[in-house]
């Protein structure tokens, strides 16, 4: 049976009951439109903990623009079912005011994670990852003690957590999840339902530049190479504008530049398609 409560009061009680009765507890934490990319972080919580519980709140601070804010999908009752198949539990929905009271004014305490935030997405979409960092510390600090699931689509946002409870020091264990793919290759994100049919097939040569780069990468450890096979896959797509292809440390997201043979290296891209941004990122071990 599934319990929705939407007050931070309420769902620090029953956290701390979770708790206190033995359990451990999963969490997942969601803007809502939720697809199987979620679903699997969810099953992957209640396989592994006693309680898998998940939040559901369109965070208003990480969205640079309005349109793309008003146009994120809202369906309360579809995302308890999808949670509910999934196994969770416990869901924290609330509104607006209980976690930012002050909005649309911004409240005094935000949490930058310096260096993370600033690069990549963070250069496209400035304060995206200030308002990720907020609301998810926020998040955290009110469900206390517990596993939390991020996927790696958002490769970047899980570096910025991971890295935010390290330094804050939360009691928390951050587990990256795999990517979920349509099958057709493209990386499930809720924004793919705003995309044709044309563009849903443009959008594939995000992941084909990925695969691009891990083949060039595999073949030779110069980067500038891997990242000139990326670029030139998405040159070859009109309907997609590449936003950057990058090949990073997985850890502290600076550029590899010269990656030593047999390391593993993240090679992340993002483009716009027909209006929509898109982000796709995968694992490549240089070589040969
Ligand atoms: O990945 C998301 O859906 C959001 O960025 C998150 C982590 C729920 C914070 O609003």
């Amino acid at each position: 049976m599934l319990e929705v409560l939407d007050t931070l009061v309420a769902w620090r009680a029953r956290t701390d009951a979770v708790r206190r009765g033995g359990a451990t507890l999963g969490l997942t934490m969601t803007m809502g439109g939720l697809h199987r990319g979620h679903a699997s972080l969810f099953e992957r919580a209640a396989a592994s903990c006693d309680v898998a519980a998940a939040t559901v709140f369109v965070n208003p601070l990480q969205f640079g623009d309005p349109a793309d804010l008003a146009a994120y999908p809202r369906d309360l009752a579809a995302d308890l079912a999808v949670a509910e198949a999934a196994g969770v539990t416990l869901v924290l929905a609330p509104p607006i005011e209980e976690i930012w009271p002050a909005w649309p004014a911004s409240t005094a305490t935000t949490v930058h994670v310096a260096g993370l935030a600033d690069v990549l997405e963070g250069e496209g979409r400035p304060g995206h990852f200030d308002g990720v960092a907020s609301v998810v510390t926020k998040l955290l600090v009110a469900t206390g003690p517990c596993t939390a699931f991020f996927g790696e689509k958002d490769f970047q946002q899980l570096c910025v957590v991971q890295r935010l409870v390290a330094d804050l020091a939360l009691p928390i264990e951050v587990v990256g999840c795999p990517i979920v793919r349509e099958r057709d290759g493209l990386a499930l994100s809720s924004r793919n339902a705003r995309l044709s049919a044309g563009g849903h097939r443009a959008a594939l040569t995000l992941r084909a530049s990925l695969e691009a780069g891990r083949a060039a990468l595999a073949a030779s450890p110069c980067v500038e190479h891997a990242l000139e096979a990326m670029r030139r896959v998405v040159a070859g797509e009109p309907l997609v504008t590449l936003a950057y292809a990058a090949a990073v440390e997985p850890s502290t997201l600076r550029a590899a530049v010269e990656p030593p043979r047999g390391a593993t290296v993240r090679l992340l891209v993002a483009g716009v398609v027909e209006g929509v941004r898109l982000i796709d990122n995968v694992a490549a071990v240089v070589g040969p």
